[in-house]
């Protein structure tokens, strides 16, 4: 995800611009850029880093024009650079391009490109937007017709923010399923492009929402919007209700809650040009051949925390679908460990950020054995993924919220794809399986919304537990691993203090902790098991305890033994933990926000654990 601004009027494009990208900055912060029409020549001054690297770059020599466009970076396509940050200028020299979004068939038409004589300087997937856009300014009369004309090309998704040098005065706005927001001051004479509301409040509350397929043109003759044929339409605009602080949350209340809701695009976008009906899973830029596969004598997936959570999940998919075993280890435990690793290992780590020590200390540790090691990490150029040998990228975005909720579920998604990957190169499960499998991954962000728009039921659930001081969450099987996950993002922000117990290690010693009014959370959505499950809720329940279940399935045995019973969408028990952990993260949210807590900053946490 990244952040674009653009600005056309009577005034001066600089300050609106970087105003504009400090308001962005939660979309992507490992680069920035503006690129400024000062007296004819296009002016473009990047930095990697921080906005404040730019802007200082920008205070000795700040370029003067009324028309420019704006760019903070989560980079995608190329590690975070000067040289891969945007705007990318067109090889004439002609056009600048701000670019948010993934263009899956960029290599084919850089190739295009290169071989009608476009030069490249970059690694990113928007410098090939660049240079087709100029290419059909060859032959189009307007930039809007060459920007036409280049869009019908691309495959993918893209909000694009253009100017040329030709056209001064004017920017050209185009959205593909990611945002793109027009905004206007008739009174100023000044017109804006944003990837979100926050970062025009400050000047205008009357915006325009672009629509998948919607092109825009800016200029101080105010906005002009075309369908992606070119014809002519008439938008409504609206005025925004927004406070200004409230902007760079996305008009949730906090970072958390906006990351949840933001979860079947992420689920979406990790699946996206990896996950097709019918076609084998494809990672790009990765091969595990037969041979190696079947060379492998195990699998070790080391993670921390909610990642290794996920590395739960992920050890029971690929083992049932390949037969290859797997471990699941703590990466602080690991790499003190002295484990029997070596080349015929294969170590997956999981990070969101990619800056864990312990992880990447234990990656250090497995490599210095032989072991070739994959990392699934969310963050383009963290140092995690210049360390691995392979890189599985999740596209979540960045996820700002101390509590990890959004990487967690594209981490699944990830090893699911990736187990489906394995076996279908080891053809080492049905096909007919393999297929059920994907279609199910493909059901998953139609079912998290499902269960999002039951918000306002979670949120009594919340209620109810947000005074108590402890209370345990029970499951079995990839239940007990969805409720460890649940337990962690509940006592990490609301502090009530709770552990998860396989449902059936409960009555081994820590059932003599259950009292009259004590509230257990009960994980049942394996419904093929749900009826043991059902026989701890009793056991706890016949000692006072008080038992919200979350579960699926209509023979479910737990939703008759429950005092509450949250119905999950219907999804096979393989799949069913991607969607089993969204309540449970709104569970945990609410009963934060009832208790007053600092959800997104939550007391001796850090989003990244850099230290050991
Ligand atoms: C999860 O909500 C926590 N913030 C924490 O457990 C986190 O998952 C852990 O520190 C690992 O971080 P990473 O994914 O960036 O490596």
């Amino acid at each position: 995800m990244c952040g674009i601004v653009g600005y056309a009027g009577k005034g001066e494009a600089l300050p609106f611009l970087l105003d504009g990208l400090s308001k962005l900055e939660y979309r992507g912060y490992d680069s920035a850029g503006i690129a400024v029409l000062d007296g004819g020549g296009i002016v473009c001054k990047k930095a990697k880093g921080r906005l404040d690297n730019l802007k200082n770059l920008l205070s000795e020599d700040a370029p003067k024009g009324s028309t420019g466009i704006g760019h903070t970076r989560w980079a995608t396509h190329g590690e975070p650079s000067e040289a891969n940050a945007h705007p990318h200028i067109g090889g004439g020299g002609r056009i600048a391009v701000a670019h948010n979004g993934i263009i899956e068939n960029y290599a084919y038409l850089k190739s295009f490109l290169m071989r009608e004589g476009f030069a490249f300087k970059s690694e990113t997937d928007t410098e090939v937007i660049a240079n087709l856009i100029e290419y059909y300014l060859k032959e189009q009369e307007s930039l809007l017709d060459a920007v036409l004309k280049a869009l019908a090309c691309l495959e993918g998704s893209y909000a694009l923010a253009v100017l040329s040098r030709d056209e001064p005065g004017a920017l050209i706005g185009a959205r593909k399923e990611s945002p793109l927001i027009v905004g206007i001051n008739q009174g100023q004479g000044e017109y804006y492009l944003a990837s979100d509301v926050p970062a025009l409040i400050s000047r205008t509350k009357d915006v325009y929402f672009m629509e998948d397929g919607e092109l825009c043109r800016i200029s101080q003759n105010g906005a002009e919007f075309f369908t992606s044929s070119g014809k002519a339409v008439e938008k409504k605009p609206h005025t925004v209700d927004w406070e200004a602080e409230s902007g760079e949350k996305g008009g949730y209340a906090h970072f958390m809650l906006k990351e949840i809701m933001e979860q079947p695009r992420a689920v979406h976008d990790t699946m996206r040009s990896r996950l097709y009906p019918g076609k084998p899973v494809f990672f790009e830029g990765i091969e595990f051949g037969e041979e190696y596969l079947n060379y492998l004598r195990e699998i070790y997936i080391v993670a921390c925390g909610t990642a290794f959570h996920a590395g739960l999940v992920g050890k029971s998919a690929i083992e049932r679908l390949t037969g290859i075993p797997v471990s699941c280890e703590i990466a602080s435990e690991f790499r003190y460990a002295e484990p029997l690793i070596g080349g015929n290992t294969l170590l997956i780590t999981l990070s969101q950020s990619g800056e864990t020590a312990d992880t990447l200390a234990a990656v250090k540790l497995a490599k210095s054995k032989g072991a070739k090691v994959l990392a699934v990490t969310n963050v383009v150029g963290s140092t995690l993924s210049r360390e691995a040998d392979e890189v599985i990228y999740t596209w979540a975005g960045p996820e700002i919220a101390v509590a990890s909720t959004k990487a967690y579920t594209t981490q699944l998604a990830a090893l699911y794809m990736l187990a489906v990957h394995f076996a279908e190169v080891l053809d080492s499960a049905p096909a007919e399986e393999l297929e059920k499998i994907k279609s199910e991954l493909f059901s998953l962000p139609e079912a998290i919304e499902t269960i999002l728009q039951k918000e306002e039921e979670i949120k009594t659930l919340a209620r109810l537990i947000s005074g108590e001081g402890h209370l345990f969450f029970i499951g079995r099987n990839l239940d007990y691993a969805i409720a460890q996950e649940g337990s962690l993002k509940l006592k990490e922000i609301s502090y009530i203090h709770c552990e998860a117990y396989g449902a059936g290690e409960l009555k081994h010693g820590t059932i003599a902790l259950i009292e009259p009014g004590t509230y257990v959370i009960a994980l049942c959505a394996q419904e093929w098991i749900s009826g043991k499950t059902a026989s701890n809720i009793k056991e706890v329940k016949s000692r006072g305890a008080k038992v919200i279940s979350f579960g699926s399935g209509e023979n479910n045995l737990c939703r008759g033994e429950s005092d509450y019973y949250f119905e999950l969408p219907p999804l096979d028990s393989f799949v069913v933990p991607v969607t089993e952990i969204v309540p449970l993260q709104l569970f945990a949210y609410y009963a934060a926000v009832f208790k007053g807590c600092d959800v997104d900053k939550p007391r001796n946490l850090a989003k990244s654990v850099t230290v050991e």
